[in-house]
């Protein structure tokens, strides 16, 4: 037996923004912890950034390569680079691994090495190795989840203020919610590539992100929300992944949600994933979705897990269909003229599309009226339908809103 230490692990760090710089931080400081868990030391091998550093010379001196840069591209080539050169990889970057998953697996598999990516969905909670690793092989019929913090956040206080989005939105982007361009969080972009990964892990197929739909933010009314609120509901931006019909669903879009779900309480600038499946009932993990540290413990936690040798499975064990149309309950908001009848008509149109109301509020506002429902759940195909016979009424006097809900109780 030799007597020499182990080697120290060195580490290639591509950038250094809010996550990289908090991340070689923090690898300084917690060395020691490290290599007391791992055996080896890790230690900086060098620094990519759009001032300093070359790749080629970083990917040759590392053990172990980081890529905080964010972007796909030059992000892609120099994470295939270092995989093909014998590397493990470990990512916080949500759309490289949405948009180029499927090269991204092939080539750690056929080179033999791990590619850990823990950080770019909902950063600090640990739900990739969760689903990886302690549901690996279990059947997980739904993921939902509060993926985005930024819209999250304007939601909370949406609701609590009563204020309007581009007011919020604002008061976010001063305290560091929201980014200078916000388009990515609101529009539901982001939260729809990190759905998109989550769904490749739980069910073990392929997702095209061009193929998951996704609807922001930007349209909620503050008045929605305080009708909504009578109604006992809260809105968040959800995002929901689930097994359906021999194939699977994968959206984002607002949703209403009941008291008692698990994910109504997740308030500010937070995440929640919620996991379903027979042989665990449900599991929610819940914490912070973004920052520097926090996002860059979550990266530090890959590193650990590679040294220790631990394998992930990301096996892709068939190709599942996307299902379109799926059921939802649905928020509805109808402005109409407050005569005798209306409700009736309204009543008569959803019942023609076999659709029933779970709960109703009706409020006057001048010579016209507010109807606002939950309808229980239909297909979406056949409450578009309603929504459209609604629109030919005459008594309506705005167009129809809508939002979806999640009727189930827990
Ligand atoms: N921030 C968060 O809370 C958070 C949370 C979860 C995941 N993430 C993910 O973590 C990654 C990093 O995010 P961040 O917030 O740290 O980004 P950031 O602050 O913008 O930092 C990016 C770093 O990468 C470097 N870089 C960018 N393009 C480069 C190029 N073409 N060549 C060389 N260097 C380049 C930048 O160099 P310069 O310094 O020279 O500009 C900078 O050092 C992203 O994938 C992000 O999605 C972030």
């Amino acid at each position: 037996m030799s007597d020499e230490a182990p080697k120290p692990v060195r580490i290639g760090l591509l950038g250094r923004g809010n996550v990289g710089a908090a991340f070689a931080e923090l690898l300084s400081d917690r060395a020691g912890a490290v290599e007391a868990a791992t055996g080896r030391r890790p230690e900086l091998a060098g620094v990519l950034t759009r001032s300093e550093g070359d790749f080629s010379d970083i990917l040759a001196r590392s053990d172990l390569i980081v890529e905080l840069m964010g972007g796909t591209d030059p992000a892609r080539q120099y994470v295939l680079d270092a995989m093909r050169a014998g590397r493990p990889v470990v990512t916080a970057n949500k759309q490289l691994l949405a948009q180029h998953g499927d090269e991204l697996f092939a080539v750690a598999r056929e080179a033999g090495v791990q590619l850990r990516f823990e950080a770019a969905v909902a950063a600090v909670i640990p739900i990739i190795r969760t689903i990886q690793e302690s549901f690996g092989v279990t059947r997980i019929e739904k993921v939902v989840g509060i993926v985005n913090g930024t819209t999250n956040f304007i939601l909370s206080e949406m609701g609590a203020s009563g204020a309007a989005y581009g007011e919020v939105l604002k008061e976010a982007q001063r305290l560091g919610y929201a980014e200078a361009d916000p388009s990515d969080d609101v529009t539901g972009a982001d939260a729809a590539a990190k759905m998109a990964i989550l769904a490749r892990l739980a069910f073990h197929t392929p997702v095209d992100l061009t193929e998951v739909p996704y609807e922001g933010i930007e349209s909620i009314q503050p008045d929605d929300l305080a009708y909504a609120k009578e109604l006992g509901l809260s809105l968040k931006l959800l995002g929901v992944a689930e097994r359906r019909d021999g194939g699977i669903s994968v959206r984002v879009f607002p949703c209403f949600l009941y008291g008692g779900h698990p994910l109504a309480p997740i308030e500010g600038p937070f995440n929640a994933v919620m996991v379903e499946a027979p042989a665990i009932n449900e599991v929610t993990m819940s914490g912070p979705g973004a920052g520097g540290l926090q996002t860059a413990s979550a990266v530090l936690g890959d590193v650990v897990s590679i040294l220790a040798g631990d394998t992930p499975v990301h096996e892709t064990r068939t190709q599942l269909p996307i299902v379109a149309d799926v059921p939802s309950s649905f928020y509805l908001h109808l402005e109409v003229a407050d005569q005798p009848g209306v409700l009736a008509q309204v009543a008569t149109v959803l019942g023609d599309h076999e659709i029933s109301v779970k709960s109703v509020v009706q409020r006057g506002i001048g010579a016209d009226a507010r109807l606002v429902m939950v309808v229980h759940e239909c297909l979406e195909s056949r409450f578009a339908a309603a929504v459209r016979a609604l629109s030919e009424l005459e008594y309506l006097r705005a167009p129809a809103r809508y939002i979806h809900v999640v009727e189930e109780e827990f």
